[in-house]
Order: C-alpha cells, then structure tokens, then sequence
C-alpha cells in the first residue's frame, strides 16, 4: 500500500545460535507516531540495526518506502535520520565539551 512506511515481515535475526529476534511482523503507515517498547534484551537495538540495515536479517525482510532495507540502504538512507540513544564514543567527550 503506498502509505505503508515500513513493513515488516517474519523478521528473523540470529547470532550465531542465539536467537535474538523471531517472527517481527508490523507495519507503519504514513502519519503514524509508533513507539517500540520492550525489556532490556528484548531486541529493539537489533531490529532497529537491522532496519538500517546494518545487520542483515538471517529470515523474513522489511521494506522502508517500499524499498528493501538491505538491497537498498543507500537510497533509503538518503530519506531517513537515526538518532541512536546507545551510541558510546569516547569516555572523555561529553555533551558539554564545545572543543
Ligand atoms: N552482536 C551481537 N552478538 C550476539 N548477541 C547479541 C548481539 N547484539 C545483541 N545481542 C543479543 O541479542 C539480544 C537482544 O539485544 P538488543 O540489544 O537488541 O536488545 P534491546 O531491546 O535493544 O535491549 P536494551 O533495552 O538493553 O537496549 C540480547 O540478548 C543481546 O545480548
Ligand atoms: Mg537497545
């Protein structure tokens, strides 16, 4: 459907045979302000890495603007931003350092 955002479907993300995401399936569609919520290990950082695709998923795909988001990364990147709130860089950069 054109105003389906993202989709997800099956998707599933091993590592090795640690089984971190099993059987996601969602959609988004234009307009929708969707929160994805869930314990700590639950697998939000691992689908979200894999929608940026980052990690490749070992099952199931997902479509960003209806364009695969491994094939097709580039082009997705270039219409979406990510604002990572588990990002570690450096132990002495704060978010006060203006240096
Ligand atoms: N690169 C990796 N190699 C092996 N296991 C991993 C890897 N990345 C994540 N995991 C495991 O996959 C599971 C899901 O982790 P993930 O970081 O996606 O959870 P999360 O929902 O983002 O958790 P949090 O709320 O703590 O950020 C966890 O058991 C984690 O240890
Ligand atoms: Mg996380």
């Amino acid at each position: 459907m054109m105003s389906d955002i993202l989709t997800v479907d099956h998707l599933e993300k091993k590592f090795g045979k640690f089984q971190a995401l099993k059987n996601i399936t969602m959609t988004i569609h234009a307009g929708e302000v969707f929160g994805f919520i869930g314990p700590n290990g639950a697998g939000k950082s691992t689908t979200i890495r894999t929608l940026l695709g980052i990690l490749r998923p070992t099952k199931g795909s997902a479509q960003i603007f209806g364009m695969d988001v491994w094939q097709d990364a580039v082009a997705i990147h270039k219409r979406i931003a990510y604002v990572p709130g588990d990002v570690y860089l450096w132990p002495n950069l704060t978010g006060g350092r203006g240096d």
